[in-house]
């Protein structure tokens, strides 16, 4: 039972980030946020000052970034061009684009061919989470897990993780789940997942869980 790949989906505010990081650090595996390669794809494109619905010009100036990112749950770095782009990946203009970017179909081909081999590099196993990781980056993952909540503590969650505002933060979120569901559905569950409900559950309760799958897997 080494090495296993967990696979977690959902929409944003979800803790999808603080479970995975949570998660692989308890089990000694590594860590894939892939949304923060969708937002690093982003940042190489607002920096190039390339209109975000520019399907051929957005594709060229992601091909062309130097974009680097760190597996390890301690320290789950992301690099633009060799500097560090873990705050500015965060950023207002970067959430606001971020959804045109990754509707782009070779935008992703491409990302999700660096997802597969960054799976494949994780010899003690790895804990993904995004959008379509179940369905798409990694069908053959070990435990499938759809991570939710409700939309209200949704917007709480992600505006005390950044200090922002909590009716902008669940306006934001709701824009984002709407720009999104043309390419990825984030509020349907994937087939084939486990859903949990985080609303009332705190992180180390939804942790547990995914810990008895990984453990009741045949
Ligand atoms: O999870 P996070 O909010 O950082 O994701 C940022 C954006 O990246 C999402 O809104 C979505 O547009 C995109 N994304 C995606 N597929 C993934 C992960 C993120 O399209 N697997």
């Amino acid at each position: 039972k080494s090495a296993p790949v967990v696979a977690i989906d959902g929409p944003s505010g979800a803790g999808k980030s603080t479970v995975s990081k949570t998660l692989a650090t308890a089990i000694e595996a590594a860590y894939l946020d892939t949304g923060s390669m969708y937002r690093a794809a982003t940042l190489a494109v607002i920096k190039a000052g390339v209109d975000p619905s520019q399907t051929a010009q957005v594709t060229k100036t992601v091909k062309n970034a130097k974009l680097e990112f760190g597996t390890t749950p301690e320290d789950p770095f992301t690099r633009l061009d060799g500097e560090d782009a873990g705050l500015a990946i965060r950023g207002d203009d970067v959430t606001k684009a971020v959804s045109a970017v990754a509707g782009n179909k070779t935008v992703r081909k491409f990302l999700i061919e660096e997802q597969r081999r960054l799976i494949a590099e994780a010899k003690n196993g790895i804990v993904v989470e995004g959008r379509d990781i179940v369905e798409v980056v990694a069908p053959d993952a070990d435990v499938k897990v759809y991570l939710t909540a409700d939309p209200a503590v949704r917007a709480g969650r992600r505006a005390s993780e950044f200090g922002a505002d909590t009716k902008a933060t669940a306006k934001d979120i709701q824009r984002r789940d709407t720009a999104d569901s043309k390419t990825t559905k984030p509020l349907e569950v994937p087939a084939g997942a486990t859903v949990i409900d985080s609303t009332d559950l705190p992180i180390v309760e939804v942790v547990a869980k995914i810990l008895a799958l990984l453990n009741n897997r045949d």
